[in-house]
């Protein structure tokens, strides 16, 4: 497996390879998620080129850029194992200048949700998701459905700016006991994780009467409000929305997402169920 530090010798690798390129794009203190995705990259291209980047662009100025687990090592043994091409690790000054060229999301989609607590958040990972894509010049690119609003957000700039790569949405994995894996679970106290559950168990209970044949946003939401421990998380959201992210009254299958955060402790959450 290639390690490649800059751009240069991720260009220069990137020339020997042919069209069938799958992309992971990460900010590394890797895990099973990631892995689903590399795994679904490895069956479906002939080489998978994964980066590892802490975008800064994509943190709020309160948010946890200094602190995000950084674990390269492991990461790369993992990538290794798997059977990964190249792993790209590009340093901030590598990836930006100054006085960028910027794009913006769309005002519908990008400024509701993680975009109204993070208003540049958005703008941070089309930035870095966008020189990713011209680096690796991947044909295909996977991303997790856990965070469904990014998913959406890139599907729509790949429309838009007439990129020839495909955007494949992964499913959500889960730790043993339901919470979707994410890199900054680790910041969970044993008693934060234990409240956490209300999460998967919410959405697993949404997920039932939906099947059950429930279709009222309105009467769904309540169940969901009731299921959350309110008195001991934040909420910020839980809500549900056609694949454009507009509101909807009436739920329908293959058309709608349940979209759902909340901070426990320190920590913020996100989980969803595509319908
Ligand atoms: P990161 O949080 O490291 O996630 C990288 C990819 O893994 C994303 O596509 C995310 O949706 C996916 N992922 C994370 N947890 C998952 C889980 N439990 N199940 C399935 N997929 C999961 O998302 C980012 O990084 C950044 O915003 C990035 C796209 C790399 C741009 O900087």
């Amino acid at each position: 497996m290639e390690v490649c530090k800059d751009r240069l010798s991720l260009a220069r690798f990137r020339s020997g390879l042919g069209e069938s390129v799958g992309f992971v794009a990460t900010m590394g203190a890797l895990h099973k998620g990631h892995l689903s995705l590399i795994e679904k990259s490895l069956q479906e291209n002939t080489h998978t080129i994964v980066s590892i980047f802490v975008n800064p662009t994509q943190f709020g100025e309160n948010e946890d850029f200094g602190s995000y687990p950084r674990t390269l090592e492991a990461d790369l043994a993992l990538c290794e194992r798997a059977g990964v091409s190249a792993v790209f690790t590009p340093s901030v000054e590598d990836m930006y200048s100054t006085d960028e060229i910027t794009f913006n999301p769309p005002k519908n989609m990008g400024y509701i949700l993680e975009g109204f607590d993070r208003p540049t958040h958005f703008a941070g990972v089309i930035a870095v998701v966008l020189k990713l894509f011209m680096l690796v010049k991947p044909r295909k690119a996977y991303f997790g459905q856990k965070d469904a609003q990014q998913v959406l957000i890139l599907q729509k700039m790949v429309r838009d700016l007439f990129l020839d790569i495909e955007i494949v949405p992964c499913e959500i994995v889960r730790d043993d006991d339901g919470l979707a894996l994410s890199s900054r679970n680790i910041y969970l106290s044993a008693k934060e994780r234990e409240i956490a559950l209300c999460i998967p168990r919410t959405i697993a209970l949404v997920e039932q009467h939906i099947k059950n044949g429930e279709m009222s946003v309105d009467k769904l939401k309540a169940l969901a409000l009731e299921s959350l421990r309110l008195g001991e998380t934040t909420l910020f959201y839980a809500d549900f929305f056609n694949r454009e992210l507009k509101p909807i009254a009436v739920v329908k299958k293959q058309e709608s997402i349940f979209l759902l955060a909340l901070r426990v402790g320190k920590t913020r959450l996100l989980d969803n169920l595509w319908i």
